[in-house]
This record gives C-alpha cells, sequence and structure tokens, in this order.
C-alpha cells in the first residue's frame, strides 16, 4: 500500500509524459553537417536539432558561418569559407550557367560540391575536432547532397548516418538509400524533363535521367573522390561503400502531396517538419490590414530566395497593373518599398511572416514560385495557389497542385495582365479550388504523429539499431535477374513451351499414327480390291 503510493507520483508523471524514453540518460554524441548557406534547409534541420537537444542529446553542428544563431546545448564550428564562397558565386554570374547547358551545369556543380567539402575538411575548427582523438560521435546528419567526400567522417568516428533532405526527392536520394524504384525515378534538374506519358516523352525522360546519372559518375563523382583521398586516405572502394551507408533518409515529403510511392523501409516520409517550429510573429499593421479585408487577401511571394529587384521591369508592371485591377488586398513580399505606380491595395513587406498570414481567415489565394516549404505550409494552411515556378523543384510541386485541383500554373515568362488577372479572379470565384485545398490539408494533417516525433523516434530507433543490414535494400546484393524477376518469367517461358511442346508432339504422334493407319488401311483396301 505504502509502496503504490509511494510511485504514484512517477506513475502520473510518466502518464503524463507519453515521450518519456528510459534511455534518455544515455545521450548520444550527434555531429550534424549542414553545409548551405541558403535559408530553406535550417527551416527544416533546425526543429530537428531542437528536439534532439531537448531529448538530452549532445550536437555538434558544422554550418557555414551567419547562417544559423547561436542554439543552446550546441555546440557550433562555424565555417567561414562557405559564406564567402557564396558571396563570391553571387558577384559573379556563374549560376546563369545553370540555367542554360546540363554539362556545363554539372560541370559547375562539381566544383561547388568540391569547394565545399574541401572547405569544411580544412576549416582550421573542424580539423581541431578531427585531431581531437577525445572526440566521439555516435551519428552523424547531412544533407544527401553531393558531398560524398564527407562520408569519409562515417568510417572515422564508426558513426551510423542519416540524411535529411529539406527539397523534394529525386533519383539521387533513392539512390543513397537503396530504394530500387525506377519507375518513380524524378530527374535532379527539370530543364527539358517533361511531365507526360507519351512514350516519346518517357523515353526522352529515361535518357534525362540517365545523362543526369552520367555526369554523376563522370564528373560528379571523382571531384568528390579526390577530396575524400586527400583528407582521409581511405581506398577508392572504401568510397564507394560508404555511399551505401545510410541508416535513413528523412524525405520532405508526404504522400497526401500527391507523390505516392514506394519506399523502401529507411525512407521516413516527414513531409511538414518545420510548421513544429513556433511562426514568425504577425504585426499589428499587417494584422489589421489583413483583418479588414472585406473581399479578402492574396499573398503573392516569390520565396526566400528570388529578390523582386531580380524579376524583370515588365515582369514588375504586369503585377502591379493585374494588382491594381482587384478587389482583393494584396500582401507582398518585397524588399522594394518604394514601387512606383503601386495601388492602394498593395502591402509591400520584406520579411513577410508567411505562415501567420497564410492561416488568416481572410486569405483566399497564394501567388508562390512554387518551392516545397511554400507549397506544404499553403496545403497545411488549405490556401489555393498560383504557381509561377522558377527552377528546380518548382515545376513538380506546382504541377501536382495543379493536378490535384487546388492550384493554377501560368507560365513566368510570358506573363500577361489579362491573362493572370483572369486567372487569379478565377482562382478566388470558384469555390472548387478552395474546398480541393481544405481536403488536402485535412488528409495532410491527419497522422498518427507529428512529423518532428516521426523524425526523433526513427533517429533514436537508429541508435538503438546501429547494423543496418536489416533496414536496407542493397540493390547491387539483389543480381538483375532477380530484380527483374528474369528466373520467374523464364521459368514461366520454359514450362510454357515444355507444356506447348509435349501437346504439339502428341498431336503430331497421333496424327501420324493415324495417317499411316489410314495409309494401311487404304493400302489393304487396294489390295484386296485387287
Ligand atoms: C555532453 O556534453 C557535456 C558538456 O560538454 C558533457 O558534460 C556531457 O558528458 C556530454 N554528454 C554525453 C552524453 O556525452
Ligand atoms: C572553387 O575554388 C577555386 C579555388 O579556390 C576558385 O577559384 C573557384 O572560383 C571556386 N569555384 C566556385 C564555383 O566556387
Ligand atoms: C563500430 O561500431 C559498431 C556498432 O556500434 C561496433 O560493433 C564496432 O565494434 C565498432 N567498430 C570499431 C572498429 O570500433
Ligand atoms: C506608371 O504607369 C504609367 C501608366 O500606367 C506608365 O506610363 C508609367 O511608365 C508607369 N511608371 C513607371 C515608373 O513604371
Ligand atoms: C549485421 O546483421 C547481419 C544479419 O543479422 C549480420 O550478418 C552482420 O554480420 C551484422 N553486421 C555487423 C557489423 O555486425
Amino acid at each position: 500500500m505504502q509502496l503504490s503510493s509511494a510511485w504514484l507520483p512517477l506513475g502520473i508523471c510518466l502518464l503524463l509524459h507519453p515521450n518519456v524514453n528510459f534511455d534518455l540518460a544515455q545521450g548520444a554524441q550527434i555531429l550534424g553537417i549542414f553545409p548551405y548557406y541558403y535559408g530553406s534547409p535550417f527551416l527544416v534541420v533546425r526543429p530537428w536539432i531542437e528536439a534532439l537537444v531537448q531529448r538530452g542529446h549532445n550536437v555538434t553542428l558544422i554550418t557555414p558561418d551567419g547562417m544559423l544563431p547561436d542554439m543552446e546545448g550546441v555546440r557550433h564550428i562555424r565555417v567561414q569559407k562557405l559564406r564567402e564562397r557564396i558571396q563570391e558565386f553571387i558577384a559573379t554570374d556563374h549560376f546563369l550557367d545553370f540555367l542554360i547547358n546540363k554539362w556545363k551545369e554539372a560541370n559547375l556543380a562539381a566544383t561547388i560540391y568540391f569547394n565545399i567539402t574541401q572547405d569544411i575538411l580544412s576549416d582550421g575548427g573542424v580539423q581541431k575536432m578531427l585531431s581531437d582523438k577525445s572526440e566521439r560521435f555516435d551519428l552523424i546528419l547531412m544533407d544527401p547532397s553531393n558531398l560524398d567526400a564527407l562520408y569519409g567522417l562515417v568510417e572515422y568516428y564508426n558513426a551510423t548516418l542519416i540524411g535529411l533532405t529539406s527539397t523534394s526527392i529525386n533519383w539521387f536520394i533513392e539512390e543513397l538509400a537503396g530504394n530500387p524504384a525506377p519507375s518513380l525515378n524524378e530527374p535532379i534538374s527539370q530543364i527539358g524533363y517533361s511531365r507526360d506519358y507519351s512514350i516519346v516523352s518517357r523515353i526522352r525522360n529515361w535518357i534525362h535521367i540517365n545523362e543526369e546519372k552520367l555526369m554523376e559518375y563522370l564528373i560528379i563523382l571523382p571531384a568528390q573522390l579526390r577530396v575524400f583521398k586527400r583528407f582521409f586516405g581511405y581506398s577508392t572502394e572504401k568510397f564507394y561503400e560508404l555511399r551505401g551507408r545510410y541508416s535513413l533518409i528523412l524525405v520532405n515529403n508526404h504522400f497526401s502531396l500527391g507523390k505516392v510511392r514506394s519506399n523502401v523501409p529507411n525512407l521516413i516520409e516527414v513531409g511538414g517538419i518545420h510548421l513544429s517550429q513556433r511562426p514568425e510573429p504577425c504585426d499589428e499593421s499587417l494584422q489589421k490590414f489583413m483583418d479588414e479585408a472585406e473581399h479578402g487577401v492574396i499573398y503573392f511571394s516569390m520565396g526566400l530566395d528570388i529578390m523582386v529587384k531580380f524579376l524583370p521591369d515588365t515582369l514588375q508592371q504586369t503585377l502591379i497593373m493585374s494588382f491594381a485591377k482587384l478587389k482583393q488586398r494584396v500582401v507582398w513580399k518585397n524588399e522594394l518599398f518604394n514601387m512606383p505606380n503601386k495601388s492602394d491595395n498593395i502591402y509591400a513587406i520584406d520579411k513577410a511572416p508567411q505562415r501567420q498570414i497564410l492561416a488568416h481567415s481572410n486569405v483566399r489565394l497564394f501567388i508562390t514560385n512554387g518551392g516545397l516549404l511554400s507549397v506544404i505550409e499553403a496545403v497545411d494552411s488549405g490556401v489555393p495557389m498560383l504557381g509561377l515556378p522558377v527552377f528546380f523543384d518548382q515545376f513538380g510541386n506546382l504541377r501536382w497542385g495543379q493536378l490535384a485541383g487546388m492550384a493554377e500554373v501560368l507560365d513566368i515568362n510570358n506573363l500577361n495582365v489579362d491573362t493572370l488577372t483572369k486567372t487569379i479572379i478565377e482562382l478566388i470565384e470558384n469555390p472548387t479550388y478552395a474546398l480541393n485545398a481544405y481536403k488536402i490539408s485535412t488528409t495532410f494533417k491527419d497522422r498518427p504523429m507529428s512529423p518532428l516525433d516521426t523524425a526523433v523516434w526513427w533517429t533514436e530507433y537508429a541508435l538503438r539499431n546501429r547494423n543496418i543490414s536489416h533496414i536496407r535494400l542493397n540493390v547491387e546484393e539483389i543480381p538483375l535477374m532477380h530484380y527483374y524477376r528474369i528466373d520467374s518469367i523464364l521459368t514461366f517461358f520454359l514450362r510454357f513451351l515444355l507444356i506447348a511442346g509435349s501437346v504439339i508432339f502428341f498431336v503430331s504422334v497421333c496424327l501420324k499414327n493415324y495417317t499411316s493407319l489410314g495409309l494401311g488401311y487404304r493400302l489393304h483396301f487396294t489390295l484386296s480390291i485387287k
């Protein structure tokens, strides 16, 4: 009696904290490497890292200087070079090459990845960490992009490896995860990739993806191998073996976003993980502007990385003229406050609290470039979209929205005031868009666990189960013969041939007997007539 009442408070504590983990005391040493000087990945990574720190793990983060504020309980190693590189890169017009030619793009990408991995591994802070013999890591977290030289760290620390992608999944990630689903393969670059299912397009797309694979193997990986050998000195075989070491890859996708796919068990969908972060505050004047919008609000943003000043002047004028014709109010994420000719229904704001705006009950439409995080936020709030895609996965993200009936897409290079205005009005006045958006939003949110809890649970699963052979499908271990079921197909044909052969044989034997019988009979008959 005494004992049970003494245990009662603890029991209540445990009931109130269904997430209590008895392993909490054994926090793991975690190393995260997120090298891109670019906002979106950190929106996805940050809640995950914060949750892991809260669970008692010790986290060290390697990031570009100036990208992430200091986080409690995290040791930061900030790489100065990563920030300078990107500034140099934007200052030159290298990046224009990106949009022109795939092979040029691959060459440029190889140099960028080469520079990034080299900058990280030669950084003073990282070198100090590497030479400190007391340093150990149980787990390494990475963006599964082309930073293959860094897999040397996985061997160096004998650590488990987990990836987290902030963009859409493509063939490259499938390959790292060991997911052999060629029919679902998405390209990395969308230039020249078509989305219809005619036989010609399929063949062209197959060539497109195989070209990307060739570029990967001929240009990007050899450059990574050089960095790998220089800093770790392991063999070429080790390099290729380490690429198959991902225990899990967390992908920023959810099947309700129209990408139903056959995933191996180590591909975990955590789409919407960034929504667990508290949204940015909405200032009073913006709140008032939206509250008082009697005909509703349109929110327009080209994402974190496309500044309005980069948009051509004619496009800006088209947008301004079109918005002036609407009775709705427009909130425009725009760093240029003094737009000439701006009508009164436009509210320009540099740092828009996007999630708060989308969640506002007066918002009727989101005009977006279709970055994955923006699309997820629009889905979460059930807001129809007008897409103006510019590059990478944006076309695919928005095309899905269009097929799902919650979006329309226009070509940003051929935009005119009439079409734009007409499309906006259609999206707002035809109720099916809002209805579809609402339905998708409901399915998107209906899950057994939040995406953040899913990510944390699987991260700790990977720590508990360090031998990955039970969760990974190693495609190279499946002979082509089995993979395409050539053996079963051959067996089937063999059986078929055997049966068909026997039938033919028997029939022919019977026929032969019959004819020889007939012949004998006739012979006998003629003989006896004679
Ligand atoms: C985490 O780091 C702190 C401070 O460096 C250290 O005292 C503690 O032992 C570490 N925890 C684990 C589980 O290694
Ligand atoms: C890569 O690094 C080299 C040497 O520091 C530099 O000359 C080059 O411009 C860099 N390339 C890119 C694309 O950053
Ligand atoms: C690497 O880690 C595994 C799993 O924790 C362990 O069984 C193995 O002994 C370690 N290998 C070395 C060389 O430390
Ligand atoms: C403002 O609008 C007028 C007429 O609509 C146009 O002629 C003029 O060029 C615009 N001014 C600017 C700075 O775009
Ligand atoms: C991992 O598990 C598999 C199958 O259970 C076993 O064959 C293999 O030796 C294990 N690997 C290690 C490094 O323990």
